[in-house]
């Protein structure tokens, strides 16, 4: 029965020096190790020997079954290890950049028109101011004259946080912020990302970006405001755009407009962009409010001033005549790749 025994380990050796996968590894188990295994058998024919030999006999096979164990798990990591590397060498993925020599990150648009559009500011004697993303309540809406119940806080619903504070929903929430830093008469614009809760389209998206300008100073009037707007949009455009202006509502303006440009994507016919009317919203402006200058602590018999919110993701929309704005925070290399 000894003999038996050993016959069997060296036939179990030689089967699995032949095993070429997990599959047939298993099935060997099954054929060494399992219930009807030939062990079995040969175990079954202890009954009939002797005490010593049965103990004998118990220990040479239990001595067998854990080679045969130990065996098989060996082999098992060495075909897992072979399984894996013969995947990593014919599935091989590049995951670096293909970084071509002319492609090698650049600004993003939205980032090229502030940049360029500080520098024209800068060059008419502006400053540039920076306020926070996480606005309290007070610079975003009620110093800038719209109370808790005011209905245009409708159009500029945001996300609050549980202590109050909210994402700031337009650039106009650094007025008073800057009038508190500053005393008149002075000049600042403020660019930044703003938050809206908004359903996206491709003129709409829930965080976009503005530029806040004002100006503050003895005399200041209506003229300067449109001339400041108009000399902007040249330099931006590099030649003459068409420009309206309307009367508009906001309630830290007094009087308040709309400035409007002829959509440069359908060259003021209609298109998807400008929603079929030939006009983009581009620039809304007005007098600042007295309640906003006296926020921000400024003597309102002394001096006055304009303010104006530009729309800076239209305003790169209409440059690089872009179709849809939600490109702009696509992440996509095909996309933003184009403005290197
Ligand atoms: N903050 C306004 C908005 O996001 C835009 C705006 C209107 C800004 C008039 C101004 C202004 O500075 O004078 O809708």
């Amino acid at each position: 029965m000894i003999e038996d025994l050993n016959k069997l380990f060296e036939d179990f050796k030689n089967q699995l020096s032949q095993v070429i996968d997990l599959q047939q590894l298993d099935n060997l188990k099954t054929d060494f190790l399992g219930k009807k295994s030939p062990m079995g058998n040969i175990l079954r024919g202890l009954k009939d020997a002797t005490p010593e030999e049965r103990k004998e006999l118990g220990m040479k096979s239990n001595e067998i079954k854990e080679a045969m164990t130990s065996e098989i798990e060996n082999k098992r990591i060495a075909l897992t290890k072979a399984a894996i590397d013969g995947k990593i060498g014919s599935e091989w993925l590049d995951v670096t950049l293909n970084l071509s020599p002319s492609k090698n990150g650049g600004l993003h648009p939205v980032s090229i028109v502030q940049y360029e559009i500080e520098d024209i500011f800068a060059s008419m004697g502006f400053t540039v101011l920076d306020g926070p993303h996480i606005e309290t309540d007070y610079y975003n809406f009620e110093a800038l004259n719209i109370p808790a119940d005011h209905p245009a806080r409708d159009m500029q619903d945001t996300f609050y946080f549980e202590n109050g504070a909210i994402l700031r929903t337009h650039t106009s929430a650094i007025q008073v912020r800057g009038m508190e830093k500053t005393k008149p008469p002075f000049k600042v614009i403020g660019p930044g990302k703003v938050f809206r809760v908004e359903r996206p389209d491709a003129t709409h998206e829930a965080a976009f970006h503005q530029l806040e300008g004002m100006v503050v100073g003895e005399n200041i009037n209506v003229a300067q405001l449109i001339s400041t707007m108009k000399t902007l949009l040249s330099e931006i455009f590099k030649r003459d755009v068409e420009v309206r202006l309307r009367p508009g509502f906001f309630p830290f303006v007094e009087p308040g407009f709309e400035l409007d440009i002829a959509c440069q994507l359908c060259g003021g016919k209609g298109c998807s962009v400008c929603k079929h009317v030939g006009w983009i919203e581009l620039m809304p402006c007005g007098m600042v409010h007295p309640n906003v200058l006296k926020a921000g602590g400024i003597d309102t018999e002394k001096y006055s001033g304009f303010a104006f919110g530009l729309g800076l993701d239209r305003l790169v929309m209409m440059r690089y005549k872009i179709e849809d704005i939600r490109n702009l925070h696509s992440g996509d290399l095909r996309f933003s790749g184009q403005f290197i």
